[in-house]
């Protein structure tokens, strides 16, 4: 689907960052009526396995399903098999070449997105690895292997969201992490490092933003999604 046509209620993906499969569902029930896409992440893929996302799917909802793969090819291709027809609308991988390659061969009915640099690694992260690249070229780099290798898109922080979408097209699905309202920008307060507003990361070119805390740990959840939808609008 077309960047300009994503539907406002599938712009942002809330991160189900919860313990229990029953704060989940409580979440996405919260939340239904503004938000038809959710993320399941490490902790409660560990709390309740395919439980909760085949809940969301049959709610009706899309699913992000974000593992990080990232083991040799063919564990890759084996764990890609196991996520196939389940309904899942993204599946994340790590983006190096062999673990992409195995992961393209196994993908069935899914998008496959390649994680770029992690939103909490910044520069001084990527000095303390002794590497000299800038995190904004790695990411480059990385996305464009990605693509050419067969992934879908991307997730990568608003921040190299602008020369991504500019120089290898629209065909690249950009999913950005990282997202912060207006007067968090500067400092997330957390671990979370390239932070951007909801409506940057859309004005710099991304299809989705994956919205976790900000969302699910507000005292008004429905009130936080407004606000991001608005400014979701103002930037489309
Ligand atoms: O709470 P917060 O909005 O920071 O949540 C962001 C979510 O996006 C988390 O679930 C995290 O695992 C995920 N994520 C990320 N950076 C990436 C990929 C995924 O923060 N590069």
């Amino acid at each position: 689907m077309g960047r300009s046509r994503t539907p406002l209620n599938e712009r942002i993906i809330i991160a189900l960052d919860v313990e229990h499969p029953e704060q989940a569902k409580e979440v996405v029930k919260k939340c239904e009526s503004h938000v038809g896409f959710y993320k399941v992440g490490l902790q409660l893929f560990m709390a309740s396995w395919f439980e909760t996302v085949d809940w969301i799917v049959d709610r009706g909802h899309r699913v992000m399903l974000d593992l990080k793969f990232f083991d040799i090819p063919e564990t890759v291709k084996l764990a890609v098999e196991q996520v196939n027809n389940r309904g899942v609308s993204f599946a994340t991988i790590h983006g190096n070449d062999p673990i992409i390659r195995a992961a393209v061969s196994a993908r069935g009915d899914m998008k496959l997105l390649a994680v770029t640099v992690l939103t909490s690694f910044g520069e001084e992260d990527m000095r303390a690895m002794g590497m000299t690249q800038s995190v904004k070229d790695l990411v480059f780099f990385r996305a464009k292997r990605a693509l050419e290798l067969g992934c879908d898109g991307v997730v990568s922080s608003g921040l190299e969201a602008e020369k991504m979408r500019s120089e290898l097209g629209e065909k690249l699905l950009i999913v950005t992490p990282g997202i912060r309202p207006g007067a968090n920008i500067g400092d997330s307060g957390d671990d979370q490092k390239r932070i951007v507003t909801a409506g940057m990361a859309i004005k710099n070119g991304a299809n989705h933003v994956v919205v976790g805390r900000p969302i699910t740990r507000a005292k008004d959840p429905i009130k936080v999604i407004e606000l991001m939808q608005q400014d979701i609008i103002s930037a489309s």
